[in-house]
């Protein structure tokens, strides 16, 4: 653990300009052996956390601001509209715990709401980002105690021992659950609602299933910005992995099925072509497709009964007049 100086002992306790700093970062998780495990499948798939290197991030901040992208400025709204209200269930002094924080823009909103937070968790897995998100919240709110973690919140570590306050609010926005099976989903909620523990809250943006006019265009947008997105992939293991693929052989096409909600992103191959990873060779027929993501969407009875299965009291649910997307605030049981 590193501890970035405090301002001084007198007032470390009230005023602070600066995160703490707790490193569990997994290590490099290889890429190469991940990429030729999945083409080496009956049907070929590359793991979605692959496609978060620098420049998959800034193409995912480009898509937020898409106009064909609703769930980033309908979430933003509605938690905006709603920030008192959750304010007041949460109550004072509450220790916040984001789980992928990224920027840490979507808390701001929580923390200008709350009645005297007392501390704030940002983790993600990304240090640079993380340390600088969290320093300037550390900056932007001194009375807050900003303790930051660089971990993947996937997997097993240790929340910081020496958090205080009020009650334990898991934040997890963007409806980034939905980026895992409905299985997954509900084995990921129950590890923290074990990590939170009783009583504790969780705050969670979950997208809804809709008509598929708003969806497809989410997730295949009009300037390709989301197919760059997806071919970032290859172009990723181009310049990690001295591949050859042709990114531009690779169509994008997402599919949303009404049924199970489940948007499926794949890279379709535009012709039969070989692509070399090192020494492996990988063809690809025309028209074969490549599995790059799942994005599901829920009705709020759905994601309801997902959040019992795995411990969790659903308590409130808020959304948009167009019924567009969901925050649901959980109660760990
Ligand atoms: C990060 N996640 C919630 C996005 C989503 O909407 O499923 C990822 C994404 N993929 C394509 N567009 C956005």
């Amino acid at each position: 653990m590193y501890d970035a100086p405090l301002q001084s002992s007198a007032t470390a306790a009230r005023v602070r300009r600066a995160a703490i700093f707790h490193d569990f970062h997994p290590g490099e998780d290889s890429f190469r052996d991940a990429l030729v495990a999945g083409l080496s499948r009956a049907q070929k798939a590359i793991p979605c956390r692959f496609l978060y290197d620098a420049r998959g991030s800034a193409l995912f901040d480009a898509i937020c601001e898409l106009p064909e992208y609703y769930p980033t400025r309908t979430e933003l709204r509605i938690l905006d509209d709603n920030a008192v209200e959750i304010a007041t269930v949460v109550g004072p002094d509450a220790q916040l715990i984001e789980l992928g924080s990224g920027s840490s823009r979507k808390v701001r909103i929580l923390l200008d709401a709350l009645e005297t937070p007392a501390s704030y968790v940002p983790i993600d897995i990304s240090r640079e980002h993380l340390l600088a998100a969290a320093n300037a919240i550390a900056g932007d709110y001194p009375e807050v105690l900003v303790e930051a973690v660089c971990a993947d919140y996937g997997q097993a570590f240790d929340l910081p021992q020496n958090l205080y306050g009020g009650r334990r609010t898991g934040f997890y926005p963007g409806s980034t659950i939905g980026n895992l099976e409905p299985l997954e989903a509900q084995a990921f909620l129950a590890r923290w609602a074990r990590r939170l523990g009783p009583g504790a809250l969780m705050l969670i943006g979950v997208d809804l299933k809709k008509c598929a006019s708003i969806i497809q265009p989410a997730y295949d947008d009009a300037a390709g910005v989301t197919q760059d997105f997806s071919r970032n992939l290859l172009v990723r293991a181009n310049r990690e992995l001295g591949a050859d693929f042709d990114p531009e052989a690779f169509r994008h096409v997402a599919r949303y099925d009404p049924a199970s909600g489940q948007v499926g992103i794949h890279l379709l191959s535009e012709r039969d072509q070989t692509a070399r990873i090192g020494e492996r060779a990988f063809t690809f027929a025309a028209g074969e497709p490549v599995h790059v993501e799942n994005s599901y969407k829920y009705s709020i009875e759905g994601f309801s009964a997902l959040a019992r299965a795995a411990g969790y009291a659903p308590t409130e649910v808020w959304t948009d007049e167009a019924d567009l997307f969901s925050v649901h605030l959980l109660r760990v049981l």
